[in-house]
């Protein structure tokens, strides 16, 4: 188990320096439980940090170098703070190169670091590594440099350095569960007001089961951009009509049969996922909170439905993943979860039944795909922290 004192141990071990300031930080991973594809269209959502994380280490240096090294993908990459641009070998260093590029881009006199990384959240899994490494690392550079930031500032500027420097046109969903997680509780989050409200979840009686499917598909940041583009393109196509849509959240569900029709067709079915998926996200939160999962484990599974039908960013893996859970007795729900094309689903499972729903999936699973995926039987976390290890 990973904790702060070996946290610093390792870094100690690889840098070799004990005597100046080692930041040590810790940022969680995060679920969904209902909500996806919301955030960028000013939507709601409900995600939660979890029990899993991106820990950094963290110390400056005396020159301009940035040295990352991963214990996770056992990988260390060198950068020049005066001279970062996105490369594509550089992969996962990508993500700390593009916050520290923002952070001198606010103005921020940076001096070269040493990082250390190492993580439980699994890497492009759609538990947001990313993300939460993003924030460690931003994190980790305000203990280290005379600047502070408020928690909302972070999620920002860890979101910009994911659209303007990785390219990848994200919401704010990740980096905002990420640093403001708590504990036992989901975040409904308004995408475009930025409240917030934590939502108790119920887990003594249920387990939400993470199941992986192991797919990490390439292209998955165009297909992204994309669903953004036809949003975009929806807005713009209500405008004459519907002059109160500033963004798709702002479209009721009662006016979706004469919008619709306004639309091409397939903009119109990315437009009605998201409108749909924006009132599943409100019901769910009213049904966790009159403790009716059943309700909950409806709307997972409709969520499931329009994201592989309407939005079609699911995948024969996440269908057969989630169609299997949802057949298990004990099952409440289940759905794909995150950006989609692989990655991770969730079901919300009845604890008695978690170890049959784990043996039925990875049962099916491994008959068509010839794997098991893993499980990760997660729960609601605190969001990023500074750890301490004690000296
Ligand atoms: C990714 C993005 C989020 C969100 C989800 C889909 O995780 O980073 O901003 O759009 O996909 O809900």
């Amino acid at each position: 188990m990973l904790t702060a004192q070996s946290l610093r141990q390792a870094f100690v071990r690889t840098f070799g320096d004990q005597n100046r300031k080692i930041a040590l930080t810790r940022s969680p991973g995060r679920i969904n439980v209902i909500g996806e594809h919301v955030d960028y269209n000013e939507g709601f959502v409900l995600p939660a940090a979890v029990n899993r994380a991106v820990w950094v280490a963290a110390q400056r240096r005396l020159d301009s170098k940035v040295v990352v090294f991963s214990a996770t993908v056992d990988e260390k990459i060198e950068f020049d703070l005066k001279t970062m641009r996105n490369e594509k070998d550089h992969g996962w260093a990508n993500y700390p190169k593009a916050v520290l590029h923002t952070l001198q881009n606010r103005g921020w006199k940076l001096e070269g670091l040493n990082l250390y990384i190492e993580s439980d959240v699994p890497m492009g899994g759609g538990m947001s590594s990313s993300a939460a490494l993003e924030c460690a690392v931003a994190w980790g550079a305000m203990s280290l440099f005379p600047y502070t930031l408020d928690k909302l500032s972070v999620v920002k500027i860890c979101q910009r350095a994911e659209n303007a420097f990785v390219g990848v046109n994200c919401g704010i969903m990740d980096q905002y569960a990420s640093v403001f997680g708590k504990q036992g509780h989901a975040l409904f989050l308004d995408c475009r007001t930025l409240q917030c409200q934590p939502v108790p979840l119920p887990l003594a009686t249920h387990r939400l089961l993470v199941i992986d499917s192991m797919v990490k598909r390439k292209l998955v940041s165009g297909e992204y951009n994309k669903r953004r583009e036809q949003c975009a393109e929806a807005v713009k196509a209500l405008k004459a009509r519907f002059p109160q849509v500033k963004a798709l959240r702002d479209l009721e569900e009662a006016d979706l049969a004469k919008a619709l029709p306004l639309l091409p067709p397939v903009v119109a079915k990315r437009a009605e996922h998201v409108v749909r998926e924006c009132a599943r996200v409100k019901a769910a939160v009213a049904a966790l909170r009159a403790g009716n999962l059943k309700g909950v484990g409806a709307l997972l599974n409709a969520s499931h439905e329009s994201l592989k039908t309407l939005y079609e960013v699911s995948c024969p893996e996440l269908d057969l993943l989630v169609g299997t859970a949802q057949r298990t007795p004990g099952v409440l729900g289940a759905r794909m979860m995150g950006g989609g094309f692989g990655g991770c689903a969730i079901a919300l499972v009845e604890t008695p039944a978690v170890d049959l729903a784990k043996r039925e999936v990875s049962r099916v699973y491994q008959h068509r795909f010839g794997t098991t995926p893993p499980f990760h039987d997660v729960e609601a976390a605190d969001g990023t922290s500074e750890v301490v290890a004690p000296s």
